[in-house]
């Protein structure tokens, strides 16, 4: 099995940025513990993270036939991209949201993801073992 570990807007400063919130671990290493996690589940991972809403279309549709799912933390995209609903959409692999923080618990904007509807299912509130658990979620 092959996952492919899609970060979005801003996950780039994760570690530097709201630590109260985010967590103090950066995304280097977060994704060095997801690729040993999965690993040991003899999954194969592969990572990216951009800041661009183009960017993320294209690696989502580049997914097809490639990967056996998507972990997918769109950052602030998540509340209002009709552009990456539409490519997950668009793709049969399955997409598994994932937030770090409990955004229900935030501000308001936060409680509404415009991805969900077209994701296999959603992580959200365990800190970097949101990840974790998401990528678990396809081994099961
Ligand atoms: C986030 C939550 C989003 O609301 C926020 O814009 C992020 C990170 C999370 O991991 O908790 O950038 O997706």
């Amino acid at each position: 099995m092959k996952l492919l570990i899609l970060n979005g807007v801003n996950l780039n400063l994760t570690g530097r940025r709201e630590p109260g919130v985010y967590g103090s671990d950066s995304l280097e290493s977060i994704n060095a513990e997801i690729a040993r996690f999965a690993g040991a589940r003899g999954v194969e991972t592969a990572f990216l993270q951009s800041n661009l809403e183009g960017e993320l279309c294209a690696a989502i549709q580049g997914a097809e036939g490639v990967y056996d799912g998507i972990v997918l933390n769109a950052g602030a995209f998540t509340h209002y991209s009709y552009a990456i609903r539409d490519a997950i959409a668009a793709i049969s692999v399955p997409v598994v949201e994932v937030h770090m923080s409990n955004v229900h618990s935030r501000e308001e904007f936060r409680r509404r993801s415009v991805l969900t509807e077209v994701c296999r299912g959603e992580v959200l509130g365990f800190g970097k073992n949101s990840y974790l658990l998401a990528v678990e979620s396809f081994v099961l």
